[in-house]
């Protein structure tokens, strides 16, 4: 079969390094889409030795003479896009290609209080969002109150909105003692808003079922990663969207279409935010780790918690998603550590399990079951081919590939867009 339809998503709990590969894979395809989330995610792309940082526009737009497309899965906070064009234009890049789906929901000033408010009102059991006002914004878009793109464009209609959508909140921010909206001027605002991106405002679907029809090839970009999927995590530590399946709903390409799907998947685990993390390392390597691959949120700037590759979890992953090849990166970060290990399996009162448990409850009581290999030593970033990497580097890549059963397409050495083995092409 053709594969002129790729789709690039996180395999374990984000910032897998999808930036990266979505900004080097751009190169050959048209149209790039990002289909989900909003701007919670962190995608870091370095070119030449400078680094950029996108949330919301997608990592191809780097890449010359490309379609960028923000899907109608996505929730779309308008000052932050509006950063990031400054930020492209500054920086030469051109976003006259840029367009956003007419039917994306956006998020609101009071959708980030409400986020804060609930973080707050759970206590020891807050998520750890990034407060960004993901999860009130997709809860109103269930709960089909929310504002969508097209909704922008009409004052008087658009006041209506703002009203019902205000009416509760309200209620809500003032029995906290918040401040409070006013919806009249809450419209105002953000009508002015839409009137700059009016001219970049598109039917995805149509937009890319025409894209598909005339031979493009289309690359779509996931946001955070398979186990923070509102149905496939770990739930409730999980984001607000689904990050596999939205793949078709939110862009609006049939799933039949698409033909090819790359996991992202580092060569450790790290996760921001709370919920349970049965490989995570308790000890100082987890600060080595985190020094050595900067293991610091995009968003937040939170520290990430760090643990071994957790094999299970990934079988999980490529399971529940499909991903049928693989890229590994940050291998370079495991330099110099004696002993590696990966989770192989979960000992879960006194049985030994080998999938992931329905309830968080059962989840945070699993133990690790560790197997352990030798690691290297030697520095690898300038690494160009399989040939020269250390033995028993190459020993752990193909260890993760059988247990995986899935093809390593792709080994990362380092943040570059050059610093990238392809395996076998
Ligand atoms: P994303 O959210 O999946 O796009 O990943 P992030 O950009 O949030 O986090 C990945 C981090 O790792 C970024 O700082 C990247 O520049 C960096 N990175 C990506 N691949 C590699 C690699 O192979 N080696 C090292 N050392 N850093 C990498
Ligand atoms: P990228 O695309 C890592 C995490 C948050 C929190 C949970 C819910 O860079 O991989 P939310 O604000 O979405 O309601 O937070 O999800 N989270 C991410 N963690 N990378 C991301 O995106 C994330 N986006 C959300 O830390 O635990
Ligand atoms: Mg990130």
């Amino acid at each position: 079969m053709k594969k002129n339809i790729l789709g690039i998503i996180g395999s374990q709990y984000g910032d897998e390094g999808k930036g990266k590969f979505i900004d080097l894979l751009s190169e050959d395809y048209d149209v790039i889409v990002r289909y989900q989330g909003g701007d919670n995610a962190g995608h870091t792309i370095v070119i030449d030795g400078k680094k950029h940082k996108l949330r919301l526009i997608p990592s191809g737009i780097f890449a010359n003479n490309k379609d960028i497309v923000i899907g109608n899965g996505v929730v779309i906070n308008l000052t932050t896009l509006f950063s990031e064009i400054d930020y492209l234009i500054e920086n030469n890049i051109s976003t006259s290609n840029l367009y956003i789906s007419n039917k994306a929901h956006i998020i609101f000033d009071f959708h980030i209080e409400l986020d804060k408010l609930n973080e707050e009102n759970k206590g020891s059991n807050k998520i750890g969002t990034t407060c960004r006002g993901i999860g009130p914004c997709y809860t109103d878009k269930a709960a089909r109150i929310g504002i969508r793109v097209a909704d922008l464009f009409d004052l008087d209609s658009l006041k209506e909105k703002v009203n019902l959508i205000l009416s509760e909140k309200n209620q809500l921010f003032a029995k906290y003692n918040k401040p409070i909206f006013d919806a009249e001027k809450v419209a105002n605002q953000y009508y002015l808003l839409g009137q700059k991106i009016k001219d970049k405002v598109i039917d995805c679907s149509v937009f890319l079922n025409n894209a598909i029809n005339n031979g493009k090839k289309i690359l779509l970009e996931g946001a955070q990663g398979v186990l923070l999927d509102i149905d496939h995590g770990t739930y409730p530590f999980v984001t607000s969207s689904n990050v596999t399946s939205a793949i078709a709903g939110g862009s609006g390409i049939g799933i039949t279409k698409i033909n090819n799907l790359l996991g992202i998947v580092k060569a450790y685990t790290s996760r921001v935010g709370s919920g349970p993390f049965v490989s995570e390392i308790h000890n100082e390597l987890s600060t080595y780790i985190r020094e050595r691959g900067n293991e610091y949120g995009t968003v937040t700037k939170r520290p990430r918690r760090i643990g071994w590759i957790d094999i299970v979890a990934l079988k999980y992953a490529i399971n529940v998603s499909g991903i049928n090849e693989l890229a590994i990166t940050l291998i370079d970060v495991l330099s110099g550590i004696d002993k590696i290990k990966l989770c192989v399996g979960y000992m879960y009162e006194g049985k030994e399990i080998n999938y992931i448990p329905p309830s968080n409850n059962e989840y945070s009581k699993c133990d690790p079951i560790y197997i352990t290999i030798d690691g290297w030593k030697e520095d690898i970033s300038d690494c160009k081919d399989v040939h020269s990497l250390p033995e028993n580097c190459k020993k752990y890549l193909l260890l993760i590939q059988k247990l995986l059963a899935t093809k390593i397409s792709y080994i990362s050495v380092g943040p570059d867009r050059n610093q990238t083995i392809k395996v076998g092409k």
